[in-house]
């Protein structure tokens, strides 16, 4: 158990001086000293090795000073135990034969839990290694992430046309596939806080791809398992549904704990539309970190003023690092809140 966590006093309620802060995407390409050790590696390689994953994950904590580390790993690790050939490539994931292309796309899957027994060892080997105060969070993608790479395999253009297609096109198998993606998904979250995860976030980061009636209809029932199961091991639960918009109005607290707000989404707004039992984390755009040190600095201020009203706030990004954002700039960001006076 991680004691004098900041984030975990959040997460439980508790007073702080300043909001704890830790980013998506922060295990990746934004740190030198990963772009050296994945000189050396393939992506896979680096996820399956579990001293070097574990390394991986914790380089941030001690390279950006954030107050997490977040397991590294990727949400396409589901369809790969569920019998699918997947490779990543410079240009992103790539899946041998995605389901919306077969005759039969539910024949082909085969849940193999067993296949995700290597993260459990990264899990292991970075609860081993990590510093006390800092807790690990674990993730998985959310049924309807998942689903859509899944079907399309790559994104074209982000926007996964195909598969939102076969959505429409096959409700019943969708339900179906939604389920088999669902069961698994939940076996892999427990197994996760078996291992020692002390904070989960769920990665929905293509919610916005369909109406959000439908993403309630749909989807919602998939996610609520995944988030009882999580909370049923007493860990937090942080639900990142990006692109949602006025849809995250219709989620309550028994959805989610903590629920993570895209750049698109003003967070006052956000706050207004949120139940107020439920904390925000988020939401600053990842392009900001494009700008300059004094242009990103004044573009912080509002955060001060929301920061000292609400306690219930993780700072983080509306997305994740993005290619090309300089080290500095993220450094930058990460000491700005821990710099900054947060009048609490
Ligand atoms: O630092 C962390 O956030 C922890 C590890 C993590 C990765 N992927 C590592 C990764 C996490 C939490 C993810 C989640 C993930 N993976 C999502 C949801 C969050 C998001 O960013 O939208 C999605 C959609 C994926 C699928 C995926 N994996 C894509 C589309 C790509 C290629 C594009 C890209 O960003 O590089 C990946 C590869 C991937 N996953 C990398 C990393 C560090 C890049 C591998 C490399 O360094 O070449």
């Amino acid at each position: 158990m991680t004691t004098n966590s900041i984030l975990l006093k959040t997460l439980r309620g508790e007073k702080t001086e300043r909001p704890p802060v830790w980013f998506m995407r922060q295990a990746g390409r934004v740190l030198p000293s990963y772009m050296k050790i994945k000189e050396n590696y393939t992506f896979w390689q680096m996820m399956q090795n579990p001293e070097i994953a574990a390394k991986v994950t914790l380089l941030p904590v001690d390279d950006l000073g954030v107050d997490a580390g977040i397991l590294f790993s990727d949400i396409l690790v589901i369809p790969h135990a569920l019998g699918m050939g997947l490779e990543f490539n410079d240009s992103g994931p790539l899946f041998d034969q995605p389901l919306a292309y077969r005759e039969n796309p539910l024949a082909g899957l085969n849940p193999d839990p067993s296949k995700l027994n290597y993260i459990y060892e990264v899990i292991d080997e970075i609860i081993r290694t990590k510093r006390e105060d800092i807790p690990l969070i674990g993730f998985c993608g959310a049924p309807l992430t998942v689903l859509l790479f899944m079907l399309q395999g790559l994104g074209r253009k982000g926007d996964f046309p195909e598969a939102i297609k076969f959505i429409y096109e096959n409700k019943e198998t969708t339900k179906k596939l939604i389920e088999v993606v669902t069961d698994l998904s939940v076996i892999y979250a427990q197994e996760q806080a078996n291992h020692g995860i002390e904070v989960f976030q769920l990665f929905d980061t293509h919610a916005g791809l369909i109406p959000a009636d439908l993403y309630h209809e749909l989807f919602m029932p998939a996610t609520k398992r995944i988030a009882a199961a999580v909370r049923e091991k007493n860990i937090p639960f942080i639900f990142f549904p990006k692109g949602l918009g006025t849809g995250i109005a219709q989620i309550t607290p028994e959805d989610c704990d903590y629920l993570s707000i895209d750049w698109q989404t003003p967070l006052d707004l956000a706050r207004k539309l949120v139940d107020p039992n439920i904390g925000l984390q988020g939401n600053v755009d990842p392009r900001l970190l494009y700008a300059s040190q004094p242009e990103i600095e004044k573009a912080l201020k509002p955060y001060i003023e929301f920061g000292s009203k609400n306690q219930n706030w993780i700072f983080n990004l509306g997305h994740g690092f993005m290619p090309g954002i300089s080290f500095e700039n993220a450094k930058f960001l990460a000491d700005w809140v821990k710099q900054t006076d947060w009048g609490r």
